[in-house]
């Protein structure tokens, strides 16, 4: 079976319904696919700050994260995102385990300098611990990974899920990375681009075409597609078919990257 690494943000997390038919969306394709789930959740996040009234801010689509912050992104992560997921699967039948990069030692990293800025307790992926996940596919349950990572430093690590998505996609050679987002694909000029190569993604970071969270998920989508990931799509969630179209189908409902 054909592995495929579904990734999920915040939103589709956040949006009263999503999740349930998500599962239900996974449900319709864990027969003829192996799914691996691996989730961000900036916006529970977000409100988890907010309502400690901390501040946070943003370089490059990465979080700046302090002693404090990781603290609270573990908790709200790898506690509350992933165990509502695991939940919303196992209602569907859907056999699913929730770790994050924390267990088995799955995602081993180092501190991330964003453009040589050190913003915290942010984790570049360095070594997987490719026995997890393969132990779990044995006896067929579905991975829901929460990204937060620990590093050789015994400290926690805040990984983009982006990052952590595309990397696991690469080392387990994905046949698919789908990444599904608050929008419907990435937008250039009020449009979704059905395609965007490899080699256009820095320019139009640098132009101003692609800001915040989309950063790091372009570049991710770049580097899965050049290490030879199968196929790369960023779209959004178009109800309970959305997997299916995406696999199926001949093109995405959003934006597929091309080397
Ligand atoms: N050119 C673009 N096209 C589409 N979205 C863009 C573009 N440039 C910036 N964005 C922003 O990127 C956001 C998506 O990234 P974001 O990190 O916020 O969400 P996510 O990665 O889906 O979820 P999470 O971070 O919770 O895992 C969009 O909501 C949009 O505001
Ligand atoms: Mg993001």
């Amino acid at each position: 079976m054909s592995l495929v690494i579904i990734k999920i943000g915040g939103s589709t997390i956040d949006t009263p319904g999503l999740i349930q038919e998500f599962a239900q969306s996974v449900g319709d394709i864990c027969y003829d696919y192996r799914p691996a789930i691996v989730h961000g959740g900036g916006k529970d996040i977000a409100r988890q700050l907010d309502s400690l009234k901390k501040e946070y801010s943003f370089v490059e689509g990465m979080r700046v994260t302090d002693a404090e912050t990781i603290k609270v992104v573990q908790m709200v992560l790898s506690g509350d995102v992933n165990k509502r997921i695991v939940n919303e699967l196992l209602l569907e039948r859907v056999p699913a385990v929730g770790i994050s990069g924390v267990d088995g030692g799955l995602l081993t990293v180092s501190k991330m300098l964003v453009n040589g800025q050190d913003i915290g307790f942010v984790g570049e992926i360095k070594n997987i611990n490719t026995d997890v996940l393969t132990a779990l596919f044995e006896y067929s349950f579905i991975p829901v990974i929460s990204p937060v990572s620990r590093g050789k430093d015994g400290e926690f690590y805040n990984v983009n899920a982006d990052l952590a998505a595309s990397k696991l996609a690469m080392v387990y050679e994905a046949e698919d990375l789908i990444f599904i987002s608050d929008v419907p694909g990435v937008m250039i000029d009020g449009a979704v681009r059905k395609t965007i190569r490899v080699s256009e993604i820095e320019g139009l970071i640098a132009s101003g075409d692609i800001t915040g969270g989309m950063i790091p998920k372009l570049r991710s989508a770049a580097e899965a597609v050049q290490k030879g990931v199968g196929r790369v799509h960023i779209c959004g969630w178009n109800g309970s078919d959305t997997l299916l179209n995406e696999l199926t189908e001949e093109n995405s409902t959003g934006t597929v990257i091309q080397e």
